[in-house]
């Protein structure tokens, strides 16, 4: 029987819908397809953000490899040999991948958010789309592909974990997580630009600047939910971040990226009290 039918008048669910064509991307397993996928959805697509999606198997779609296992078991090498460039690389590539899904994640999953709020994620979905590709392209030249080590899968698991809370999804993947990398990123792009690879730091200068504008809206939707809860911001975080077992962020803290990304003086000085 065809949906529609059921629907009360003018919500009709459209597969045309910019929320109905992320989950189609989410699901998508293989990398070409996903990215695929997420290019063709348009900025003016049509847009039913009340729409509440059964939920789904197979998500997030992703490729066999790489194989995932315990942060742990991920080892470090050293930038002195191409390898071990690659293999920085290739966790880079892992962690824009989970991005791409992460943001694709947050459009179909929270129902009753203004036209606005879809947009914005659909603008971070794209722009991990593109790092990922910078650096598959990047991994490619040296003579490696995605799925060529192994991964770890921390940022899906607080995907996981935030799943019926939105809130706490903005608290904690991109003000927390996404927010982590930007703190990261000048030191692995020195230790790229110190082993003479050159177009390696350059792609991590550009995901940092996107990475800015990612923790941005993340900023942005995190305050407009706590003013909608009546909750202060400060306070509200640390209950989140204990409640659903955030990593503890340690620094030295990217201050600059962090202020241009909307974190304020009193959550900088917070971060820093640790
Ligand atoms: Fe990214
Ligand atoms: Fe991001």
């Amino acid at each position: 029987m065809d949906s529609s039918n059921t629907a009360p008048a003018g919500q009709e669910h459209h597969p045309d819908c910019m929320r109905a064509q992320a989950l189609a991307a989410l699901a998508a397993t293989a990398w070409p397809d996903k990215l695929a996928r997420v290019r063709a959805i348009a900025d003016d697509a049509m847009l039913d953000c009340q729409r509440v999606f059964a939920p789904m198997d197979g998500v997030p779609g992703r490729p066999p490899l790489p194989e995932l296992v315990a942060p742990a078991q991920v080892r470090q090498r050293s930038m002195a040999t191409q390898e071990g460039r690659a293999a920085l690389l290739h966790a880079l590539a892992h962690i824009e991948f989970n991005a791409v899904n992460l943001a694709l994640d947050i459009m179909w999953r929270f129902a009753g958010m203004p036209e606005a709020f879809y947009r914005d994620w659909l603008r971070v979905a794209r722009e991990e789309a593109l790092h990922f590709d910078l650096l598959r392209r990047r991994l490619d030249a040296l003579g490696y592909a995605y799925g060529d080590f192994p991964a770890h899968n921390g940022l899906w698991d607080m995907a996981e974990r935030t799943c019926g809370d939105l809130l706490a999804r903005l608290a904690l993947v991109p003000r927390t997580l996404e927010a982590r990398g930007l703190d990261a990123s000048p030191m692995i792009r020195n230790k790229l630009a110190g082993a003479g690879d050159t177009e390696s730091a350059a792609i991590v200068d550009i995901i940092l600047r996107d990475e800015i504008g990612h923790v941005a809206i993340g900023n942005h939707w995190y305050k407009q939910q706590c003013v909608a809860a009546g909750k202060e911001p400060v306070a509200c975080y640390a209950e989140l971040a204990k409640r659903y077992d955030a990593p503890r962020l340690r620094g030295p803290f990217n201050l600059e990226a962090r202020r241009a990304a909307g974190f304020d003086d009193a959550e900088l000085a917070a971060l820093q009290a640790g």
